[in-house]
């Protein structure tokens, strides 16, 4: 096979075969196709896109290009993911809830890049964590706890790996059949039998518009099917951030405050229908049965008891449900002043992830360090009402910096808006 041909053959518009896609997945790892040859071949799919029936065959391919997880030992494995965003510490109350019903979280997770943040950087801000380890550790403690997040490992899809690299470079990363096969390969080749789909929209999110959100939620959730799992894909808000904190260390904090029963209504919401959902799918009980476990679950307090064995599991040196006083605290802050009256009808997702990058909390590079007491508290949300002079957000961070929230971040108007919708569609 020429890969040349193939670049052609995609460039006007026509589908490959499942042998041509493999021939491009296996030239992707073993490095026999040039990434020039590659990189055109990936913009050829962002102008011409890819039937559903190559993005399986893209998917299955990706998935299947290195090592995988095998979790068939493990009882009602469920994973769940999220397209990213401000503020996104779902995971962290999620992941407890689900293990105290009696489900296997055994999860692999990314670091955070851009404006959105990842969960093992959260993770990594409790003092003594750890997430990078054996697989054979991994299996142990998702058995003994329930509950294990590792960072990906390196073998996991590597195709994608390579592919993502170069779109990330080539101008290449918005394609649905990119985006879906990217995501859905590694989820699939981390094992779990039942999955949930956090997708977002809004500023703050990969996809800005709740169409095409819907457009990437649906092909995502039709490809696991095919592929034998159980999945389900709720759209959720990201226009402004979720709950009021920004930051690895201030998201863990605020992850405990919700375990514990309290914590940001926003936040409390969108964690119960997610933690539901993937209830519902790995143990096979309807809708209700799950909302009522998992709101059990928290109430009794068990969700934040599987919470700290898992962090003390993970290597943390105490329970951070006990001691929060442990995590990293930063040295500066700074006062966000409302520079006029009115209702808040925005307050810019994007905006406040670009200043809490800014501020320490993510990496502009994968090789970028960060600081883990850094980001923002959000004291005032669309819908609040503000006298000019109130403090909108508290700015903290261990570097000298003139970080600033731009006034354009936030919209003000006189009349008091229409609640938010948090959620806007599950596709079940
Ligand atoms: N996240 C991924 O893992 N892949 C994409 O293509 C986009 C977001």
């Amino acid at each position: 096979m020429d890969f040349c041909d193939l670049i052609i053959k995609k460039r006007s518009g026509r589908e490959l075969s499942e042998d041509e896609i493999r021939y491009l997945v296996k030239g992707t790892v073993d490095e026999s196709i040039p990434d020039y040859q590659l990189s055109a071949f990936l913009m050829a799919v962002v102008f011409q896109g890819m039937t559903d029936r190559e993005t399986a065959a893209l998917t299955m391919a990706m998935a299947y290009s290195g090592e995988t997880v095998d979790l068939s030992e493990l009882c009602y494995t469920v994973d769940k993911h999220s397209t990213g965003g401000v503020g996104d510490k779902t995971s962290l109350i999620v992941g407890p809830i689900a293990a105290a019903c009696g489900c296997t979280v055994a999860k692999m997770s990314g670091k955070g890049l851009g404006h959105t943040g990842g969960t093992i950087d959260k993770l990594e801000s409790v003092p003594g964590v750890r997430t990078e380890m054996s697989k054979e550790a991994f299996l142990k403690q998702a058995k003994s706890v329930g509950l294990v997040i590792a960072g990906q490992s390196g073998d996991l899809a590597p195709a994608d790996k390579k592919l993502y690299a170069l779109r990330d470079v080539t101008g290449t990363v918005e394609s649905l059949p990119l985006i879906v096969s990217s995501i859905m390969s590694k989820k699939l080749a981390s094992g779990a039998n039942s999955i949930v789909l956090d997708v977002k929209t809004g500023s703050g999110a990969f996809m800005h518009t709740l169409e095409d959100s819907c457009r990437l939620a649906q092909s995502m959730v039709t490809i696991g099917r095919a592929c034998g799992r159980k999945i389900d894909a709720v759209i959720s808000d990201m226009s402004a951030p979720l709950g009021n904190c920004i930051g690895n260390a201030m998201e863990v904090e605020e992850a405990i405050e919700v375990l514990k029963g309290n914590g940001p209504e926003d936040l409390k919401e969108l964690c119960l229908e997610l933690a539901s959902d993937m209830v519902r799918l790995a143990l096979d009980i309807s809708a209700k049965e799950a909302k009522d476990k998992a709101q059990k679950a928290l109430d009794t307090g068990y969700a934040a008891q599987c919470f700290g064995r898992f962090m003390l599991a993970q290597g943390a040196k105490a329970d951070p449900i006990e001691h929060p006083e442990l995590l990293p605290k930063a040295r500066y802050s700074m006062p966000v002043i409302a520079s006029q009256s009115g209702y808040l009808t925005a307050v810019d997702a994007l905006a406040l992830g670009n200043v809490s990058l800014k501020l320490g909390a993510g990496r502009k590079t994968k090789k970028d360090v960060i600081d883990p007491a850094a980001g923002i508290r959000v004291y005032k949300k669309p819908g609040d009402y503000v006298h000019k002079g109130d403090l909108l957000a508290m700015l903290y961070t261990n570097q000298e910096c003139a970080c600033v929230i731009p006034d354009s971040a936030y919209a003000f108007e006189e009349e008091k808006p229409k609640p938010r919708s948090l959620i806007y569609k599950t596709f079940v």
